[in-house]
């Protein structure tokens, strides 16, 4: 039997090069390897309070475009978390391992509440992950780096539970790729996200959008410096993300020697994107149009998935001394 592997994505607006380059594209190339289970975690994104109907579409989508990426459900098991409520009653269950401080030192909550104001959903949040992971025994947890903090948290509570319970839960290990910390275009100090105008390219972009989003990418004024700038580097990312070796070792060669012109690097880079965007698109359109087929898939996933969940709550349970 190969070692299980969770991952999951939140349904919230239309997926970016970020997540892609920092999970999915991990979820690809592993979902052969392992027992793969991968969510869309439609939960989780609910504390942003979006229209209803709007919201159905965006999980629909994230579905859709998690298959349009590679993730193959003959490979790996897809579901829709709300789908299997299990998760939700194992989060209740792990809440009382957890402290109020614990969840007040996550950086995501910090920043998220910040802007959405201080839902409690948004603190308890790292509960549920927590729950995701734990309730398949998951070995390994292919995620980007912002979410590094969350699964730590995720094996403080897996060690809480098995201190006082004996051994429950097995502790999962994040898993990173090579592109797990993909900046913003804006500012290479900060994460690329979709809440910053100019931050990300969409998975959906048009041509004329990711032209203009590339062009306006900040990079540095020396293109000659030895030190690569957080902001070409950034760039680099991306490119070895969608392209080729050769393509990308033509431009190291050049930056090396110090004949790199940001220009040239940029029209390059376009090139890559929407030929690695194209296709994806292509697919995406097909499958979204196809929405019973979609549903199909999860039920599929769920029907496979659903009883692991059940049987871990129940030994959970079992070992709360509940009746
Ligand atoms: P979410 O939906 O914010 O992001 C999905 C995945 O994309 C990665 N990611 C990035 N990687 C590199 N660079 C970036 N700029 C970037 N932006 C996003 C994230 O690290 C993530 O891997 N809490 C999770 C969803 C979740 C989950 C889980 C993940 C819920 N339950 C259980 C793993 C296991 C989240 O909000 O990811």
């Amino acid at each position: 039997m190969n070692k299980r592997l969770v991952s999951g994505i939140q349904p919230s607006g239309s997926l970016h090069l970020g997540n892609y380059l920092g999970a999915i594209k991990q979820w690809v190339e592993l979902q052969s390897d392992y027992d793969s289970i991968y969510f869309v975690a439609d939960y989780h994104a609910l504390s942003a309070k979006t229209d209803p109907v709007e919201y159905q579409q965006q999980v629909l989508e994230t579905l859709a475009m998690i298959i349009a990426l590679g993730v193959d459900p003959k490979n790996a098991k897809l579901f829709i978390q709300s789908q299997i409520p299990e998760h939700a009653e194992l989060s209740w269950l792990l809440s009382s391992y957890v402290s109020i401080g614990q969840l007040n030192r996550m950086t995501q909550y910090k920043e998220k509440s910040n802007r959405q104001g201080q839902n409690a959903a948004l603190l308890t949040y790292p509960i549920l992950m927590a729950a995701d992971v734990l309730i398949y025994d998951a070995e390994v947890v292919p995620v980007g780096d912002d979410q590094v903090q969350h699964l730590e948290l995720t094996r403080e509570i897996a060690r809480a539970v098995n201190n006082h319970l004996g051994q429950v839960f097995v502790e999962p290990k994040p898993l990173l790729g090579h592109s797990s910390r993909i900046m913003s275009l804006q500012d290479p100090q900060i994460k690329m996200s979709k809440s910053v105008a100019g931050s990300a390219i969409g998975l959906l972009d048009d041509e004329a959008t990711v032209i203009r989003t590339i062009k306006r990418a900040v990079t540095d004024s020396d293109p000659n410096s030895p030190k690569i700038s957080p902001a070409i580097k950034n760039l680099f990312d991306i490119l070895s993300g969608v392209s080729d070796q050769a393509t990308v070792s033509k431009f190291e060669k050049l930056r090396v020697n110090g004949s790199l012109r940001y220009s040239e690097l940029k029209e390059a880079l376009v090139e890559e994107l929407l030929a690695f965007l194209r296709p994806v698109q292509k697919t995406f359109h097909a499958l979204i149009k196809e929405e019973s087929n979609l549903l199909k898939i999860v039920e599929l996933g769920t029907e496979q998935v659903r009883p692991i969940a059940i049987a871990k709550l129940r030994e959970v349970k079992k070992a709360l001394g509940l009746l």
